[in-house]
């Protein structure tokens, strides 16, 4: 038998190599090399090949059934999948601690189990049985018939998992977490790259060859830096991400990658007393609470996937204490703060100047999508000006540098959708749609048309309610 071999793995990227350095060559992350060693008899039995191997086929035969999906029981969960869990398939469901994961898969494994027959194969290495019955009971879970089929299992060898799943052939396999699991005969502690890697493998291999769905939980830190997950995303089919504000209630489901769904639907949750519920109008989720309009909120009218969400932009600005001027942002892209009070300053003359600026999305959502950019310049604008926007107006473009309000994809579907909440006028990119039932548009070219059109004339504390036209 050869003797165990070393090798430094990058705990950020995986990449491996044979000396230790400062810096991982592949990545550029510094000190993330950790000496893991590789024993012989760690090889991964190559039991997902067929024997005589596979032959070459024509694409163009006889076709192949479309992959069998079974719905989990949450549409948001099943919406965000691409139409429920594809038999055989892989979901990494990765999330900071505490947001709501484990919640989240006993909710699907209950799912899963009240229509399967085959039970459903619940595997921690976090909770014991106990507390996951505890969990269950106050999900309400536990007395129904999914309680009997949901088969939990305390354990961190992931071999003794693999043997319970092949000897019971269940409908679901749910491992929590990935970063918990150890491979018998691989050195490294539980959650190191080389452990998450080969556990998730031998995981994966059973759930492909015996069709089975497996969901894998993983922890992931905000800066996204904690070994695993990272490293897993090309082992499986779907990675999903559970995020929102851990203080407040809102939680979002998306998928960062799905080969057998859009990586567009997002899903919309709400952390209550018995469990994530599903929102019942997500598009006013994010609106906030007060209705008045108020020097320094917008609200934009976003589009994420086939979902049109209505958000509310907030800005602070503040005289800054000393020093450089604070630049804080949450759920929009600081990068794209910037370049946007840069264009306000310099093409339509609203300056920030040396004051703080804080600008946050209601509801700890984060919006990375171009049709954002006109509300949030416009909630600066109101602050810096200390005018209101009027409360029943949308915004709805993107920015280009010279100030230029671009057309976004989707209008007429997002502007529809701003009717409905109630939305009276919506400021939007000249030219891109002609008539939408309920709402008026004022049409604008740039942004400095755009202010004009959305900054109530100077009577300061007037409510503004659906009165005062453009
Ligand atoms: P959990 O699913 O354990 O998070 P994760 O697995 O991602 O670490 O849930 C964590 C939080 O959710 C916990 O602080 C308590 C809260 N919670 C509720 O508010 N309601 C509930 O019904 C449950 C089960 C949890
Ligand atoms: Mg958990």
């Amino acid at each position: 038998m050869a003797r165990p071999q070393s090798r430094f793995v990058c705990q950020a990227c995986g990449a491996s190599t044979l000396r230790w350095e400062g810096q991982c060559r592949a990545c550029g992350e510094w000190n993330t090399l950790v000496e893991t060693l590789v024993r012989d008899g760690a090889r991964r039995p190559s039991a997902a090949r067929p024997a005589a191997g596979a032959e070459p086929r024509p694409l163009a035969g006889e076709a192949e059934p479309e992959p069998g999906r079974g719905s989990t029981g949450i549409g948001e969960l099943d919406r965000v999948l691409g139409g429920g869990l594809v038999a055989g398939s892989v979901v990494l469901l990765g999330g900071e601690p505490g947001i709501g994961k484990s919640t989240l898969v006993m909710e699907a494994a209950a799912g899963v189990a009240q229509r399967g027959q085959a039970g459903v194969l619940y595997a921690s290495g976090e909770e014991s049985v106990g507390q996951l019955r505890l969990r269950a009971r106050r999900l309400g879970v536990l007395e129904g018939e999914a309680g009997r089929r949901i088969l939990a299992l305390a354990e961190t060898d992931v071999e003794r998992v693999v043997e319970r799943a092949v000897s019971l052939m269940p409908d679901l396999v749910v491992v929590d977490s990935i970063q918990t699991m150890r491979v018998d005969g691989l050195e490294g502690p539980a959650g190191s790259v080389g452990q998450v890697r080969e556990a998730a493998a031998r995981l994966a291999d059973h759930a492909k060859s015996a069709g089975v769905p497996l969901i894998l939980v993983g922890h992931v830190t905000k800066d996204g830096s904690l070994a695993g997950p990272r490293t897993l995303e090309h082992l499986v089919d779907a990675v999903l991400t559970l995020e929102g504000d851990r203080s407040g209630s809102l939680r979002l489901l998306r998928a960062a990658k799905n080969r057998f769904g859009s990586t567009e639907e997002i899903g919309v949750f709400e952390m209550a007393g018995a469990g994530l519920r599903q929102v019942p109008d997500p598009a006013r989720a994010f609106l906030g609470d007060h209705r008045e309009a108020a020097p320094g909120v917008s609200v934009a009218a976003t589009l994420e996937g086939s979902r049109p969400l209505l958000v509310e932009v907030q800005v602070l600005v503040a005289p800054a204490a000393y020093g450089t001027p604070r630049r804080t942002a949450s759920g929009v892209d600081a990068n794209r703060l910037a370049l946007l009070t840069a264009v306000l300053g310099r093409r339509a003359g609203i300056g920030v100047g040396a004051q703080d600026l804080y600008v946050s999305l209601a509801g700890g959502i984060a919006v990375a999508e171009p049709g954002l950019d006109l509300a949030v310049a416009l909630a600066v604008a109101s602050a810096v000006r200390d005018r209101p926007v009027a409360a029943d107006l949308v915004a709805c473009g993107e920015i280009g540098l010279l100030g230029e309000v671009r057309p976004v994809a989707g209008l007429e579907r997002r502007l529809r959708e701003a009717a409905r909440l109630g939305f009276r006028r919506a400021v939007v990119p000249g030219g891109q749609v002609g008539d939408v039932g309920g709402i008026e548009l004022l049409q604008v070219a740039d942004l400095r048309a755009a202010v004009e059109a959305a900054l109530a004339p100077s009577r300061r504390g007037v409510p503004v309610g659906g009165a005062s036209a453009g």
